[in-house]
């Protein structure tokens, strides 16, 4: 089974609208229904899990009926704390619904509604292919690393610094055994499912993303989101 997990239990801090950024419209849709729909309308994909905080469990469900007509089951539930703890949470559903064994998860920020159909069919290759995948594009700039933020410690060849976007995807169960393995003090610094992976030293295969693959993070964003949507999906 391929199962899609829209990661949407964050508070948007960043942005600072009074409701959460997953759920501004833009280009007349909400953020997350966006991102929904972009999983649903491929033909590989059979079903979808939105993880929202407790607050805006109802209000996800009302926004799903009004925006999307699918025959695909999708399931809203809750979020945790942290992203890290809303991923646990899809896992442990997944488990308790029979759809963890054998099947390929898509774990996506609900906040990135710009996913294509090719990054979602490489997603689901490399997955089934190499057990997880991070879609990532190149550096434009150089990144300079500095500890103090005051001096520079290290500078990385450019050619060798990728940005990681999502989705990340991964052989399900083989995510849920490599997190029940990891110290909950690690697990706890840890974001994202890639990198537990990388923790225990398990390979992850770099699929190409698109520049205009962006997390709707601050304000000025949303200027930016309206013009991708009218340059790359009109
Ligand atoms: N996320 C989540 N559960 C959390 C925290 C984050 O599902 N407890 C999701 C967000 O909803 C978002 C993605 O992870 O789709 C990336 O989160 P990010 O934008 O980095 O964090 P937010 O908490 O949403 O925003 P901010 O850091 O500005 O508060």
């Amino acid at each position: 089974m391929i199962i899609a997990a829209v990661l949407a239990g964050g508070s948007g801090t960043r942005m600072g609208t009074s409701v959460p950024k997953q759920f501004l419209e833009i280009g007349g849709e909400p953020v997350i229904i966006r991102s929904i729909k972009a999983f649903l309308k491929n033909s590989e994909v059979d079903k979808c899990i939105v993880s929202v905080s407790s607050d805006y469990l109802k209000f996800t469900e009302e926004l799903i009926s009004e925006f999307i007509d699918s025959p695909k089951d999708i399931f809203v539930i809750e979020g945790g704390k942290t992203r890290g703890d809303t991923l646990f949470g899809v896992l442990a559903f997944m488990k308790e619904n029979d759809m963890l064994t054998g099947s390929i998860v898509l774990t996506h920020d609900a906040v990135r509604p710009f996913i294509t159909d090719r990054i979602i069919n490489d997603n689901i290759e490399a997955a089934k292919k190499y057990g997880a995948c991070n879609t990532c594009v190149r550096a434009v700039d150089t990144v300079l690393l500095s500890e103090n933020g005051e001096y520079i410690d290290f500078v990385p060849d450019r050619n060798t610094v990728f940005h990681a976007q999502t989705p990340q995807s991964f052989d399900a169960e083989k995510l849920f055994a490599l997190i029940k393995n990891t110290p909950k003090e690690i697990f706890d610094a840890l974001t994202d499912g890639c990198s537990v992976f990388t923790y225990h030293k398990e390979n992850v295969y770099i699929v190409q993303g698109e520049n205009y693959n962006i997390k709707i993070t601050y304000p000025d964003d949303i200027g930016r989101a309206e013009n991708i949507i009218k340059q790359y999906f009109n």
